[in-house]
């Protein structure tokens, strides 16, 4: 099958072709992302595959369906970018890869947290600059602590057994909570009660309408002065405004970020020569106890390997009217069982 690969990166193109050799569809490559200016580019490819900043609204899948498209292939997880509705009534298919490494992204939340917390990324600053003080460094045991998990799903769930390791209280809030996760020795508890426990919330569940701003100003007034907020699942459950609030009135602790809001106008490309036009992502990097890193907490070779060659057997499955393993419901869009 011809498939066009938007926003394809060089490891994006590694890992797809090496995918691909068994399977040997007709792979087309495009820098471009997929948006209403580019989908004419996917003309003719029954395959369209893309990432998490493409646009697949109504519009697209539209133009998408008009020039003979009949699968999406997402190389991601999450959804949010894609109409499903009007997929449906365009007669579209689309799949996503449901798991590929839970790993990838809860060692990322982790990571995060290990650095926001003992100010890792201040301390290599430093001692490059042969500064060895240590003014401004002190963070506080993870021991004891209470962690939040937003979403106790596939990922939510490995990052809380990481935190079980360390010694931490886990609290969870999900619309549909799992024994998986209370087996963790975790356990549920409402906003209320996590507003008053937690020292550390961690986001892990999908952006939808009602996850939409779920931190937002009234949340982050819940929350226990200088808690640490993580956010590694998407950008839009934060409402960015009101964190900036947080951190300049000392209410929130620290905050580190793998996705933001507007994130698509930023991410995955260099801007580092030109003058970045977004006041309130300027704003968040101005501050010393915040760190961005630009939608990596995916980026392992295990979880790209995995990625590339689950996306290739879905439109193998395709290609062959197999059923669809990874075919994205609209039955029940926020939560796979
Ligand atoms: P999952 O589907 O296994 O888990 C999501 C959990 O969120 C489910 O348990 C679901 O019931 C829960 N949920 C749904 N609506 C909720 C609500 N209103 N309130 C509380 N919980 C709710 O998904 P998985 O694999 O754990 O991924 C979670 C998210 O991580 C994805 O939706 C995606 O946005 C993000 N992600 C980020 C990546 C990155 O590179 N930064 C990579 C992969 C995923």
């Amino acid at each position: 099958m011809k498939i066009a690969v938007f926003s394809a990166r060089a490891y994006d193109r590694q890992f797809m072709n090496a995918a691909n050799a068994m399977a040997g569809h007709q792979l087309c490559f495009f820098d471009a992302s997929l948006e209403r200016d580019t989908c004419a580019l996917a003309a003719g490819h029954e395959v369209v595959c893309i990432f998490v900043n493409d646009t697949a609204d109504a519009f697209v899948l539209e133009a998408l369906a008009s020039g003979g498209t009949r699968l999406v292939a997402l190389r991601c997880t999450g959804f949010n970018n894609v109409d499903l509705k009007a997929a449906a009534r365009l007669g579209l298919k689309v799949v996503r890869v449901v798991s590929y490494s839970p790993y990838s992204v809860a060692e990322h939340a982790v990571a995060l947290l290990l650095t926001i917390n003992r100010k890792i990324h201040r301390a290599y600053n430093r001692t490059r600059d042969s500064n060895f003080e240590l003014d401004g460094l002190m963070g506080f045991d993870l021991y004891g602590k209470t962690v939040a998990v937003i979403g106790t799903g596939r990922i939510g769930r490995v990052f809380a057994k990481i935190m079980r390791g360390f010694g931490c209280e886990v609290l969870g809030h999900d619309k549909y909570p799992s024994t998986e996760f209370e087996a963790l020795g975790a356990r549920y508890a409402d906003l209320a009660e996590i507003g008053a426990k937690a020292d550390i919330l961690s986001l892990h569940c999908p952006l939808t309408p009602e996850t939409h701003h779920i931190v937002n100003a009234e949340m982050l007034t819940r929350l226990k002065r200088g808690a640490l907020l993580i956010n590694t699942s998407r950008g839009g459950l934060v409402q960015t405004e009101a964190v900036v609030e947080a951190l300049k009135s000392g209410q929130l602790g620290g905050l580190a970020l793998d996705v933001y809001e507007q994130e698509a106008d930023l991410f995955y490309r260099d801007w580092s020569s030109t003058v970045v036009s977004d006041d309130v992502f300027e704003r968040l990097l101005s501050f010393p106890n915040v760190i961005v890193t630009g939608h990596q907490a995916f980026f392992t070779r295990e979880a790209i390997s995995t990625i590339c060659q689950t996306t290739i057997d879905s439109v193998s499955e395709f290609a062959s009217g197999r059923a669809l393993t990874n075919e994205l419901c609209l039955a029940s869009p926020d939560h796979e069982p």
